[in-house]
């Protein structure tokens, strides 16, 4: 299938054009950072104003550069929740219009599990079911069991930040600029991560929940002590970092213990982290379990993911162009269906 994608979940305004689930025609990605970056965060209204004045063009865009007309397309895939509701009208009105004046069938995807096939995208190699997925990103950090394209259970989850919202929030302590995970990322190069001991959440016994929210807690105390006071903000940056990056791979690993699996992918956002990504593929090497972890491109939010997931989960995401409607709150697993 050749699809369109369009993703206006957050701030970034995204589509592409993929053919078959994972050959990249074209990923356009209009980052609106620059809007936002003085509020010190997303501001909800900023951006669902600019998906309006931006998506049109970033349409014309994925297929000018996919060198495609509307008429080659064999559908468009929009993500339809979970996001900002003033954000995902925007997309999904706009894929509605298009897929109705065009005739073409239209697939409502879940931005999360446009997140776990994103590792998939430009690589020869198809997803073995059943997979583990790590998902981490601004909104979500979760571990998910994959036993087909329309199976996703949720096995762990954060019991409260996410960790990308552990690093916005701690970069911000530091004063550095939003978004704060690269931030953070590029500062822990020059860093000692063993200078300062942050605190570690240790799951409970029969659980892999995660907690990041103590860790962001314990850096705020730390700097406004004498000691943090100071510390270099290098080694506070790395010392922070190796605390997140313990606490994930703790859970991938002790969740390679349950039930079995075939491979296991990194993804969102935070997968882009360069001590989260060599943590995971050293584990991966130390358990002897395939790992996948998608080029920086396609970690963060984009649409090229989007059409990812529509092209594997298909009938089962085939939404109705007149009646479809953004779900801020979209629930992750498919509704049982009746019979
Ligand atoms: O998946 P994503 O683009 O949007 C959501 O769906 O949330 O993830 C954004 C999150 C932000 O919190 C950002 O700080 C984090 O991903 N992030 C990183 C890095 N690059 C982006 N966190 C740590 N290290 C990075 N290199
Ligand atoms: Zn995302």
């Amino acid at each position: 299938m050749l699809l369109l994608g369009i993703e206006t979940s957050c701030d970034d305004t995204a589509t592409a054009v993929v053919r078959d689930g994972r050959h990249v025609l074209a990923n356009v990605s209009t980052n609106q950072d620059a809007f936002h970056a003085k509020f010190g965060g997303i501001v909800p209204e900023i951006a669902s104003r600019q998906h309006l004045a931006l998506l049109s063009a970033a349409v014309q865009d994925a297929l000018e550069r996919a060198e495609t007309t509307f008429a080659d397309l064999d559908g468009i895939a929009v993500t339809a929740g979970p996001g900002l509701v003033g954000s995902l009208v925007i997309g999904v009105a706009s894929a509605k219009a298009l897929a109705y004046a065009t005739g073409k069938p239209l697939y409502a995807v879940n931005h999360l599990h446009g997140h776990i096939f994103a590792p998939f995208l430009e690589l020869d190699r198809e997803p073995e079911y059943p997979f583990r997925a790590l998902l981490v990103s601004g909104g979500h950090s979760q571990l998910v069991h994959v036993a087909s394209p329309v199976d996703l259970r949720v096995i762990a989850r954060t019991r409260d930040d996410a960790a990308g919202e552990a690093f916005d929030k701690t970069a911000r302590l530091l004063g550095l600029p939003f978004p704060g995970g690269p931030a953070i990322d590029r500062l822990a190069q020059a860093g000692d991560a063993t200078a300062i001991a942050f605190p570690r959440h240790r799951a409970e016994r029969d659980s892999l929940d995660m907690s990041f929210s103590g860790i962001k807690t314990a850096v705020r105390y730390f700097l406004e002590s004498p000691a943090g006071r100071s510390a270099r903000v290098e080694d506070v940056a790395a010392s922070f970092q190796a605390a997140v990056v313990d606490v994930l791979v703790d859970r991938l690993a002790r969740a390679a213990a349950t039930e079995p699996y075939r491979m296991a992918v990194l993804s969102g956002g935070v997968a882009a982290n360069s001590a989260l990504r060599d943590a995971c593929l050293a584990w991966s090497r130390r358990a002897g379990v395939p790992l996948l972890v998608p080029p920086l491109r396609y970690c963060t939010d984009n649409a090229a993911m989007i059409a990812g997931a529509a092209d594997r989960q298909g009938a089962a995401v085939l939404a109705d162009a007149r009646s479809l409607t953004a779900n801020p709150n979209l629930p992750f697993a498919f509704a049982p269906v009746e019979v």
